[in-house]
């Protein structure tokens, strides 16, 4: 069977009293884009995706999602795994964690604050923070990380005797503080009864004018209640993403992380680093996967397959023993021992049945090749069925477009269509039929019958008519 995890423990089911809370309001404009930055696609995966995806891991429940900026769109790409909270003015990340305020006061004991543009936590990170912040009576437990390249993150100030005191933001900054190498990724543990009062307390950040949700360290600070964290020392795991440039390095962080979990699982991967395989493939044991590879979105690969060299997969389910050769395959399936390529196109529905063979050059669109068929060299398959044990010949093609709409073309069980055959759909080619080289087939050829010419023309019967 195909597998896409690391032979670890399943986590846990749901974990009671603890609710993830994912910030997505924000407007991005350092994406410069037009999509919400969260709506990007990360292999595979739009950012908000794989931080629901890790949220329900690491706790079994429905995040909620604060949104706000475009809303819709965000509800339409959530549907309904997280429930959405919506903050009407984007007026910083403490008043937006507020808005769920309704949702969670008085029902949560443990409020994980996490931010939409963190794709790579894994849930055993966040899992670590919620069973460490069960075990005290701290109103605050938080991830920090300590690196060199500080990314823009807040820093951690922390008195004398070493407990946190305050966040402040880079841009807030003294020299000193700027030189702290410690940093605050932003996932935050939060009493749950203590929370939402701290978070009333918040001012608007002098600078900025924003409620900062980070103030909330100084506001327990106050209060006298402890301020715990965990240092992370996996940096890619905290990659936040504000730019394109960020987005390029979590892309490659993920696609290292992928490559691995797939080489643990048995699937050898010759060159990684021309490897890519998006997050939710799943790849049977020795499969093997050539350089220059992408294999994408809901791809699946079965066992003992060779994939590549260059070769795009995409949405694409691949059964046993398949080897496909520099070759691209889109929304179609290759069925046990079959083979395809080098260079070869199968896209919208094509189906390549069990054994069967497509050589070079060859393209098929919406169509079948039955088990065992053969189409060695430049044809086209479209919207056509083909029977078992069938073959096509060099540079057959189905015409089955006539400019305005598009025909069927069936071709039986064992039929051999000579080189250069021209199909003209609709039309059928019987069983056992055969047509003769160069031939424009305009009529139906009957089972066992021969034809042959332009238009073609039947010149040898078969023993049953079809
Ligand atoms: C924040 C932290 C910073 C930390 C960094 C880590 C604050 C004040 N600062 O800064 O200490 O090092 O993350 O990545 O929290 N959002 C809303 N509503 C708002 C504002 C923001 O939902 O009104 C959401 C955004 O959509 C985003 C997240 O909160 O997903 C974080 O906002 P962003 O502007 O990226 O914060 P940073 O400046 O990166
Ligand atoms: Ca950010």
């Amino acid at each position: 069977m195909p597998s896409s995890e690391e032979d670890k423990p399943p986590l846990s089911s749901v974990r009671a009293g603890v609710r993830v809370v994912i910030l997505a309001a924000g407007k991005s404009t350092r994406m410069k884009s037009k999509v919400p930055k969260v709506l990007h696609a990360l292999r595979g995966k739009r950012l908000i995706d794989h931080c629901i995806g890790t949220a329900v891991a690491a706790t079994g429940g429905k995040p909620v999602v604060v949104i706000g900026h475009a809303a819709d769109e965000m509800r339409t790409a959530m549907g309904d795994r997280a429930a959405p909270v919506f903050q009407n003015h984007q007026l910083g990340t403490g008043h937006a964690a507020m808005m769920a305020e309704p949702l969670l006061a008085g029902n949560t004991q443990q409020v994980l604050v996490t931010y939409a543009d963190m794709p790579l936590i894994r849930p055993e990170t966040l899992q670590a923070l919620i069973e460490q912040h069960a075990q005290t009576r701290a109103a605050v437990t938080m991830l920090t990380l300590i690196v060199d390249n500080p990314r823009g993150f807040g820093r951690i100030v922390r008195d004398a005797q070493g407990r946190v005191t305050a966040i402040v933001e880079e841009v807030a900054c003294t020299p000193a503080q700027l030189q702290i190498k410690e940093l605050n990724p932003g996932v935050y543990c939060f009493d749950g009864t203590w929370l939402w009062d701290a978070l009333r307390r918040i001012r608007p950040n002098p600078v900025k004018g924003e409620y900062f949700l980070t103030d909330l360290v100084e506001i327990a600070a106050a209060d006298g209640r402890e301020v715990n964290t965990i240092a992370v020392t996996d940096s890619d795991e905290l990659i936040g993403i504000n730019t394109r440039v960020d987005l390029a390095d979590a892309d490659f962080a993920l696609r290292k992380r992928i490559n691995r979990r797939h080489m643990l699982n048995g699937v050898s991967i010759v060159d990684p680093a021309t490897t890519y395989i998006d997050a939710d493939v799943e790849i049977g044991v020795d499969s093997r996967i050539e350089p220059n590879t992408h294999v994408l979105g809901t791809t699946r690969i079965g066992e003992n397959c060779v994939i590549g060299p260059n070769s795009i997969l995409a949405h694409a389910t691949i059964g046993n023993q398949v080897h496909i050769r520099q070759s691209v395959i889109r929304d179609s399936q290759v069925d046990d021992d079959a083979d395809v390529g080098p260079f070869s196109h199968l896209r919208n529905g094509a189906h390549v049945c069990e054994g069967a063979h497509v050589g070079n050059f060859g393209e098929i669109k919406k169509s079948r090749l039955g088990k065992r068929s053969k189409m060695g060299h430049f044809s086209y398959l479209g919207d056509a069925t083909v029977g078992e044990d069938a073959n096509l010949g060099a540079g057959m093609i189905t015409a089955n477009y006539d400019g305005v709409d598009k025909h069927a073309t069936e071709i039986g069980d064992g039929a051999f269509i000579g080189s250069d055959t021209i199909l003209r759909a609709p039309v059928r080619v019987g069983d056992g039929a055969r047509t003769g080289a160069g031939s424009v087939v305009t009529k139906n050829v009957p089972d066992g019958s021969l034809a042959v010419g332009v238009p073609a023309r039947v010149i040898r019967r078969g023993p049953v008519n079809g």
